[in-house]
């Protein structure tokens, strides 16, 4: 039986977002200033969601951990520790790089190649142990209408223009199945016309026919659903 997994899509959407960035910044002549800025503006864009992401987990997700399994959490609170470090670290050399003549940004650009990488690598192992240990956990602990809450509540605290940037994240970067799931769930909840203009984005990057399939999977979750609803 499937579960409703809190981690997998999301993390989806990090890692194409953490590998996508990390090629451009790899594929950057710091010498340029142009081509400095958009790598800058990349990292920082990766930076933002990541941020967002941790802030979430440690306030809503976190604390069902903990009371569930004081050692995992323990573990996990240490892998926020480090990849937060991380993060800050990316974020003095990004200052630095802004404020660098040509010949000292290109020594720097290389250091943010290597950083960004290492941070890449953490939150790949991370985000692995939450999706197999934490999810494990959550599964044996909790139904799939309490993780729906969870679930929920986190969609519920993010203002709508942020969660317009996390499905444009998600979306194109899960399957066909989990992409249903995200938008079946959301519409119960949220406006026809308010998820057409959260996914305006996703839509466009999913392109017609994918968006199409994913239309329709949506209607046969749903009508899925009410077949089992009591009437
Ligand atoms: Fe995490």
């Amino acid at each position: 039986m499937t579960r409703l997994d809190l981690y997998g899509p999301v993390h989806k959407g990090l890692r194409a977002l953490l590998f996508d960035t990390a090629a451009h910044v790899a594929r950057t002549e710091f010498a340029s200033a142009e081509e400095t800025v958009a790598a800058l503006t990349a990292v920082r864009r990766a930076r933002h969601f990541l941020e967002g992401h941790i802030e979430h987990e440690d306030h809503d997700v976190m604390p069902v951990i903990a009371r569930l399994a004081p050692e995992l959490f323990a573990d996990l609170e240490a892998d926020h520790a480090r990849v937060t470090g991380l993060e800050q670290e990316l974020d003095r050399i990004v200052e630095r790089v802004e404020a660098a003549h040509a010949a000292e940004r290109v020594a720097l650009g290389r250091k943010l190649c290597e950083r960004f990488t290492r941070l890449v690598a953490e939150h790949v192992i991370h985000m692995e142990r939450e999706e197999s240990q934490a999810n494990r956990v959550l599964w044996a602990h909790l139904g799939d209408g309490e993780l729906a809450a969870l679930e929920g509540k986190i969609v519920g605290s993010i203002p709508a223009d942020e969660l317009a940037g996390w499905l444009t994240l998600m979306l194109p970067a899960t399957n066909l199945g989990e992409r249903a799931g995200i938008l079946a769930r959301m519409s119960t909840v949220v406006p026809a016309e308010v998820i057409d203009r959260l996914t305006s984005e996703a839509r466009w990057l999913i392109g017609p026919e994918g968006w199409d399939a994913t239309v329709a999977a949506v209607a046969s979750l749903r009508n899925a659903e009410s077949i089992g609803r009591p009437a």
